[in-house]
């Protein structure tokens, strides 16, 4: 479907695109003489290449290229060259065309130049988009740019066809540009364009422009209806999910998954050595199970073809399953354990205190002097007879401990 669809995109696209025309072609023959090829044009809208002819000949061929591309040499019998969508290309690092007379060593080269003032156009563009239909662009403003300059951005996704001005810009605090948020977007096949150009009263903006495959950034949701059903007394659990929602895509094989399974008793550390499976089918047998204990599941998707990312996408929420009667009987015992030891614990203290007032203040000086009251003194005395070497032995042990 998607293959039809593109096609009208390709014809439909190329009679609606939008380019900013800051500069001129600049051409230069290739041989000492006049070159016969004069008047070069660029028509952007159609993207078709024309030119005139001193000379009659019967074929031509034109080439396009950028820093990064160049397109296969096209060859045509008339002084018109029209360039297919795979072939579009950003414009703001400037394109070049060659066109030549096959058997002969007559060639054009032509380049464009956006104009402006360098160091004045948007960095670091980027696009999101994510929980299905929503999507966000930011930049940063060009470093050198006047302090006045504003920034607007233009996209042009081939359904509805149209170029658009963004139409909810995210603000910095000086109320410049330096973002967009976009509802409603549908990924197509084809790429989009987006074009961010800027104006100031000081100076000639330069633009920046991009074509996007939006697939490919678009940040998966969560499989959905994430279950587990371990079944008493089976060895396994059945997980079973349904695929990521999607703009475009139904289709239940154009998904991988990965399933985290993590003991929950076991440390945040142990994580990495989570047995995350990766695979493609909707449902997946967690045979290590162990009715006592309790687990954590999550799963995430990424494409596998499709024109789905092919980078992972959000974790589905943590569910949890097992009985995690272990885990009951390790909190009884801790619990049974703490108690006796806090109960020991007090026995300990109470009985080293009545047992030898001098050992607990001995650090303090002169505690003789404060002890001086009756009351104490008879406290004192009345323990005073237990036997020494019983009370020696236990503060020596609490010194240790503390
Ligand atoms: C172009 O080719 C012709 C012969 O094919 C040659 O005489 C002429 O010098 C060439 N011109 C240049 C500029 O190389
Ligand atoms: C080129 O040839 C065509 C016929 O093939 C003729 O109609 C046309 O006038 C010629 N153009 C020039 C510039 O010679
Ligand atoms: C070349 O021109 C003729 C008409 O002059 C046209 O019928 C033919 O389709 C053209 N061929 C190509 C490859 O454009
Ligand atoms: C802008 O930078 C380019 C190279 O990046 C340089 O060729 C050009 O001369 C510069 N233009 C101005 C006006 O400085
Ligand atoms: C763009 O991003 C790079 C790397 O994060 C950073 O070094 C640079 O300063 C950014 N550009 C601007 C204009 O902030
Ligand atoms: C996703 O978008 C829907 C509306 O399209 C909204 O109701 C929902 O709150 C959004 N969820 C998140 C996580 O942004
Ligand atoms: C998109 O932009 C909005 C507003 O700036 C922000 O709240 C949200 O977190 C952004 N979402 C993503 C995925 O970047
Ligand atoms: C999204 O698009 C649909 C139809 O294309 C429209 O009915 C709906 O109002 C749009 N929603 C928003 C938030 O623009
Ligand atoms: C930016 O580009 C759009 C679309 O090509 C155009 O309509 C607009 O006038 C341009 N703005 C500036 C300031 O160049
Ligand atoms: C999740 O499962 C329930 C019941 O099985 C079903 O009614 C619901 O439609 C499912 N949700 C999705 C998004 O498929
Ligand atoms: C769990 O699996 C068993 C069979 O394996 C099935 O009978 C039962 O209905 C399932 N339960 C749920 C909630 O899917
Ligand atoms: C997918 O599930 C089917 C049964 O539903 C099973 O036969 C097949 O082995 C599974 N494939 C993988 C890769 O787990």
């Amino acid at each position: 479907m998607f293959d039809t669809l593109g096609l009208l995109c390709v014809i439909w696209w190329c009679v609606v695109l939008f380019h900013p025309l800051h500069a001129d072609i600049q051409c230069m023959g290739s041989e000492a003489q006049e070159s016969p090829i004069t008047n070069v044009k660029m028509n952007w809208r159609k993207m078709e290449l024309s030119w005139e002819s001193s000379k009659n000949f019967s074929k031509y061929k034109c080439a396009i290229m950028n820093s990064d591309m160049k397109s296969v040499p096209k060859e045509v019998n008339s002084s018109l060259c029209w360039f297919p969508v795979e072939y579009h290309m950003p414009l703001h690092k400037g394109v070049s065309f060659i066109i030549e007379v096959p058997d002969t060593n007559i060639s054009k080269h032509c380049t464009f130049i956006p104009g402006g003032m360098n160091g004045s156009a948007i960095e670091n563009f980027s696009c999101v988009i994510y929980n299905i239909s929503l999507m966000n662009c930011t930049w940063q403003p060009g470093r050198d740019a006047p302090g006045d300059t504003q920034y607007f951005l233009y996209w042009q996704n081939p359904i509805p066809g149209e170029a658009m001005e963004c139409e909810r810009y995210i603000k910095d605090e000086n109320g410049r540009n330096t973002g967009c948020r976009f509802q409603n977007v549908s990924i197509e096949a084809e790429k989009a364009y987006f074009l961010v150009n800027g104006s100031s009263k000081d100076a000639l903006i330069q633009f920046y422009d991009e074509y996007i495959q939006l697939y490919k950034i678009e940040i998966l949701t969560p499989p959905l209806n994430v279950t587990a059903n371990c079944t008493r007394g089976s060895a396994g659990c059945i997980i079973t999910w349904q695929p990521p929602l999607t703009s475009h895509v139904k289709g239940t094989n154009c998904f991988w998954y990965e399933i985290s399974i993590r003991n929950k008793d076991e440390p945040k550390e142990a994580k990495k050595d989570d047995p995350s499976e990766e695979v493609r089918n909707d449902s997946y047998e967690f045979q290590n199970y162990n009715e006592k204990k309790k687990y954590v599941l999550k799963i995430r998707a990424r494409g596998n073809n499709c024109l789905v990312s092919s980078n992972w996408g959000e974790w589905s929420k943590p569910i949890e399953f097992g009985q995690g009667k272990d885990y009951f009987i390790f909190v009884i015992l801790f619990l049974i354990a703490l108690g006796t030891i806090s109960v020991t614990l007090l026995q300990y203290c109470l009985f080293k205190r009545y047992c030898s007032f001098k050992s607990i203040f001995s650090p303090v000086p002169q505690p003789r002097e404060k002890f001086n009251a009756s009351t104490d003194e008879d406290i004192q005395t009345k323990y005073v007879n237990l036997p020494k070497t019983h009370c020696t032995e236990e503060i020596t042990m609490v010194e240790e401990m503390t």
